[in-house]
């Protein structure tokens, strides 16, 4: 017998040489208790959390919490079946009229998890003989939804509008394309030159589907993400977003103009072919969305904390992913995995948690230590997150 997981011996044994080293494993952390957006006990201590998508930080909103309990005695726990069948329920169109007054767009459908949103959305429109035009760093479920399409993938190189338009320039000029986008690029929190690209790619005759899960709530006036903060909302196709970061639970959604769009409920399998999410996760994404369209406060306040943790952690002389603060997300780039991970303890140890990142999730084999900060995080919170760096950093030898 051939063991099938063979294949995956690479990857034990660099897990088992990390954790011979005696540091704690940085993907097996237990969140005990949560106390607030910002604070946990993890390992008996109390955390300061810098390393959720808790943007806005809307999970502890009392008027989210109240949706969520009043749907769960109402209408009970699970809809136990798929949105075209008995799993539509009065909830799931509330957080679709919600999702269409939010980007002002005329169709909103909502799916079990952004990966579906991607995977569903990118497959069923992009199939066999078409061709999805995509950032090199684009996220794993834009990927997936190519290849379940069996669209011909075309990558170009990360964030560079030249190479894009190369790309464009030698595909047939009446073949199908989608130009495939993110707002913000989570690993480096860097955001795309959306203006430039969406017109390119209308300019060759592409569509154009916007992945904004990193800025939704955030970036742009209403909240609308990096498309509406560059003016090019009203050029893409398609915004595919989650419901697991600024709304602050879990599910996936895609808002259109295309008059066409309704069809895609017929004939999209991750759409179809899933359960749809239980009335208390609608019940809190349409009352967190609509709090999100008033959010400028919020949004005002989040931006001064991604300045101020971005220039702390310069000044300590700490390399970022981003010369300059561009989202909530802020990279530190680490030597290499050993040290990154040895960082990462140090910091838990000082009270503080962030994601460590590593290939094959991160570009160019980098280590990373994300921080992504929320909106209830306080100026003092920030300036005792750069004392943990700068204690942590120095115990290490980074800094
Ligand atoms: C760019 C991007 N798209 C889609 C997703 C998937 O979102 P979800 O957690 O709702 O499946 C993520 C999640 O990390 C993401 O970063």
């Amino acid at each position: 017998m051939t063991d099938l997981f063979s294949k995956f011996d690479d990857i034990i044994q660099t897990r088992e040489t990390l954790l011979s080293t005696g540091v704690t494993d940085p993907y097996n952390l237990v969140m005990e208790e949560v106390i607030s957006p910002t604070r946990a006990i993890c390992n008996g201590r109390d955390t300061i959390l810098l390393g959720t998508y808790n943007y806005m930080g809307m999970t502890f909103d009392d008027d989210v919490i109240a949706a969520g309990k009043d749907a769960l005695d109402n209408f009970g726990s699970g809809t136990t079946g798929s949105r075209v069948l008995n799993g539509t329920y009065q909830g799931h169109k509330e957080c679709e009229e919600a999702l269409k007054e939010f980007y002002a767009m005329d169709h909103a459908m909502v799916f079990s998890t952004g990966y579906q949103a991607n995977l569903g959305v990118i497959s069923t429109i992009a199939g066999k003989g078409d061709y999805v035009i995509l950032d090199i760093d684009s996220h794993a479920s834009i990927y997936d939804g190519c290849a379940m399409g069996n669209a011909e993938i075309v990558p170009f190189r990360h964030n560079d509008v030249e190479a894009l338009e190369k790309r464009l320039k030698r595909l047939p000029e009446d073949a199908g394309k989608l130009v495939v986008l993110e707002g913000v690029y989570s690993m480096l929190g860097d955001v795309a030159p959306l203006k430039e690209m969406v017109r390119i790619s209308k300019e060759a005759g592409a569509m154009v589907l916007v992945d904004e899960a990193h800025s939704m709530g955030f970036i742009g006036e209403n909240g609308r993400g990096v498309c509406e903060a560059q003016g090019v909302i009203d050029d893409c196709d398609f915004i595919v977003g989650t419901f697991s970061k600024s709304v602050g639970t879990v599910g996936g959604f895609c808002v259109s103009n295309h008059p066409k769009f309704e069809v895609m409920r017929l004939v999209c399998r991750p759409y179809v072919f899933t359960a749809s999410l239980p009335p208390s996760v609608v019940a809190t994404a349409a009352t967190s969305i609509r709090k999100l369209m008033h959010g400028s406060n919020k949004r005002a306040h989040l931006w001064e904390n991604s300045k101020a943790l971005h220039r702390g952690l310069r000044d300590l002389g700490f390399q970022l992913g981003t010369d300059e603060p561009e989202s909530a997300i802020i990279a530190v780039i680490m030597p290499d995995l050993e040290r990154g991970a040895m960082m990462w303890e140090a910091l838990l140890k000082e009270g503080l948690y962030v994601n460590l990142a590593r290939p094959p999730a991160t570009p160019a084999g980098m280590t990373l230590l994300r921080c992504s900060l929320c909106a209830e995080h306080s100026s003092e919170q920030v300036g005792e997150i750069l004392g943990m760096f700068e204690a942590a950093g120095k115990a290490v030898g980074i800094i």
